[in-house]
């Protein structure tokens, strides 16, 4: 069915809730929107996908991604233009990717790439009255796929059922961050499955992050499995700096980073501006001896919910080291307008990236 043209069954909500939104205080990923699209797998193939009113799903006790954790998600957002006219979606396709890389990784039917983009387009269409157009908000839309068998077992599931849901939203972080070296708790260790988006990574991360919290820290900077001598990334990003005016991030190379699209796109960018770009392993040791000497002006986490997200202060065992003014941020400053004005279309989207539903 799904190399073939996708046969869509759309069955609308009999009154919309738009009108009941708050839309000067929306909190984030609490608001949603009128349908959301299933899609089921089983008898070893995908079935035709319905866009339906949203709703509970009922779910047996014994649903396997309850207990055995194959359940796997993605985050993306749809803009509008500034005139209102034209609907963009940023870099669908590498979500399509990383969601087929889960579901390898993970033992899960996969989604053809050019199938995973056209569900979502055709549910950002139908959602397209909910992307709201003031400055900074957006339609996150949220594909996620989990195991459907009940039974009591460990082995992969025959059956599975892959959704699409949507929530208008602001800002996730309303100040520059707080965030904290953590060299006891781990996120992911080589051989892993770190670089896979599954829910498990997010559950296993909830205690240190609390820990954190609860010593004024917005989000915990993870550290290397083994030694915890090496930067990997923060709790829904990854992390970039600039050391003495190159553009440093952690390589993606060891399996423990998930391969972020906000970063991907600013390393392109960057490098399109001329900037020198490494993409390495960095050392603590590195960070804070650079936050230290000044060596390092800018530090900021890369999302998709985050976007931009400037880093104020990085706690270090008991000292806690303050980074330049958000001011004088030059390239993050700049990277993160280029990025919002290309995703609402204000720039010309000389890379291809954008796709427009
Ligand atoms: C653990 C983690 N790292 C990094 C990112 C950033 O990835 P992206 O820029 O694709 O949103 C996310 C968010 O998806 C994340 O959950």
């Amino acid at each position: 069915m799904l190399n073939e043209a996708i046969s869509m069954k759309i069955t609308p909500s009999v009154k919309s809730h738009i009108n009941e939104v708050d839309w000067d205080n929306l909190p984030f990923g609490k608001v949603f929107t009128d349908h959301m699209l299933v899609m089921d797998y089983n008898n070893g193939k995908w079935q035709a996908p319905e866009i339906m009113p949203f709703g509970n799903l009922s779910l047996h006790p014994a649903t396997s991604a309850i207990h055995y954790g194959q359940s796997i998600f993605e985050g993306m957002k749809a803009n509008k233009s500034e005139d209102g006219e034209k609907v963009i979606l940023f870099r669908p396709d590498l979500n399509a990717k990383r969601f087929k890389e889960s579901c390898e990784r993970m033992c899960m039917p996969v989604i053809p790439e050019d199938v995973f983009v056209e569900l979502i387009r055709k549910f950002t269409e139908v959602e397209s009255n909910w992307i709201p157009s003031r400055e900074g908000y957006s339609l996150y839309l949220r594909p996620f796929l989990f195991a459907t068998d009940d039974f009591i077992g460990i082995r992969p599931s025959e059956t599975y059922k892959f959704v699409i849901f949507a929530c208008p939203v602001g800002a996730y972080y309303s100040e520059p961050v707080r965030v904290k070296i953590e060299e006891h708790y781990t996120r992911a260790s080589r051989g892993g499955v770190g670089r896979a988006k599954t829910a498990g990574n997010y559950g296993a991360a909830l205690y240190p992050a609390k820990q954190g919290q609860l010593q004024g820290f917005h989000q915990l900077v993870w550290t290397d499995g083994i030694e915890h001598k090496y930067i990997e990334e923060s709790g829904t990003m990854n992390i970039v700096f600039v050391i003495n005016g190159v553009l440093v991030t952690p390589s993606e190379e060891s399996d423990t980073i998930l391969r972020g699209t906000t970063k991907r796109s600013v390393i392109e960018v960057a490098e399109s501006w001329g900037m020198k770009v490494e993409e390495r392993q960095v050392s603590v040791e590195e960070v804070v001896n650079g936050v230290k000497d000044g060596s390092i002006s800018e530090a900021f986490g890369a999302g998709t919910a985050a976007t931009i997200a400037h880093i104020a202060k990085i706690g270090f065992r008991d000292e806690i080291l303050d980074l330049p003014a958000i001011e004088t941020r030059t390239f993050s400053n700049k990277v993160q307008k280029y990025l919002d004005d290309l995703k609402t279309g204000k720039v010309e989207d000389t890379f291809g990236w954008c796709v427009i539903v």
